[in-house]
């Protein structure tokens, strides 16, 4: 399979090197462009087998991928640009704009003397994505079952990747684009209660992210819910109930449901 990727920013690029460090797709298969240089030299620095172009045309041809990664604003007018070149027939169109459906991009990808369209697909990743860690959401129209698989195998070069109905990317960025702040707020918030507890903020910090990992290494391996694990640290009478108690007085559980809900 060959990939275009238009636009060589934090997503672009980074979705570039995620693929070309997997085993899906050879380095010799993604094309990229970007105006600018500095960035496709970047990415030549890193994988000198990436094929790099500042001509989004030049870019698309051949292509049986071809993933829109430039800011939304841009996406219309890249895909008035390449349209021309794209054969329907054999290529499918992906776009990691936030807030732009599968069907504005396939209206815009109407155009004369092609009698079907695309499959149109829209793909979220988190900006974890830049160190291979991003939860990654694929939806689309005229999607097939060979490109949805495609897809995920793509996406879960980069971290973990799963489809979902248009209609849940909402929540699922909420989820996971926004959580990415929610979980930084919590590592914050809890690094301040350890400096207060009488920690430096480096070493408070430092216990609270392997405890973090900790946790989710346990749901992994014990494939548990997360009441199960708590259960196992909640002594009867004990200090960890008393401060799940504090922290529900205080509206912990609700405060994280209604921050997910307003940012959705
Ligand atoms: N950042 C996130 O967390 C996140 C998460 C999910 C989805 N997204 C989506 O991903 C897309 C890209 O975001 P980003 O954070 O990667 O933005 P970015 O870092 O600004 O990258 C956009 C890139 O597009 C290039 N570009 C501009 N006009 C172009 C054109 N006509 N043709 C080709 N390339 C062009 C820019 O080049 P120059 O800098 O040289 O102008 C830049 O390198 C956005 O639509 C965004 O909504 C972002």
């Amino acid at each position: 399979m060959k990939i275009a990727i238009i636009g060589a920013g934090n997503m672009g690029s980074a979705t570039a090197r995620g693929i070309a460090q997997g085993t899906f797709v050879p380095a010799s298969n993604i094309c990229i462009s970007n105006p600018s240089m500095g960035k496709l030299e970047a990415l030549r620095a890193e994988f000198s087998d990436i094929r790099t172009t500042q001509d989004n045309r030049e870019c698309v041809k051949d292509a049986d991928l071809v993933i829109l990664a430039v800011k939304p604003w841009k996406i219309l007018d890249v895909i008035n640009e390449i349209k021309d070149t794209l054969d329907y027939s054999r290529t499918a169109v992906a776009s990691m704009a936030a807030g732009i459906s599968a069907q504005c991009i396939s209206e815009h990808l109407e155009q004369k003397g092609q009698a079907a369209l695309p499959p149109v697909y829209t793909i979220i990743p988190n900006t974890a994505i830049a160190i291979r860690q991003s939860m990654t959401f694929i939806a689309g129209l005229r999607r097939t079952d060979s490109w949805d698989q495609n897809l995920l195998r793509l996406f879960k070069e980069t971290g973990d990747a799963m489809l979902v109905e248009e209609r849940l990317m909402g929540a699922c960025m909420a989820l996971a684009s926004c959580g990415i702040a929610y979980a930084m707020r919590y590592i914050r918030a809890a690094t301040e209660g350890g400096v207060e507890l009488g920690l430096y903020a480096k070493d408070a910090q430092h216990i609270v992210m392997q405890t973090l990992k900790g946790a989710v290494g346990l749901l992994e391996e014990n494939q548990t819910h997360p009441e199960a694990e708590i259960d196992k640290v909640t002594t009867p009478g004990g200090i960890t109930i008393r401060g799940l108690n504090a922290m529900e007085k205080n509206g912990f559980t609700n405060s994280v449901i209604e921050g997910l809900k307003a940012s959705k």
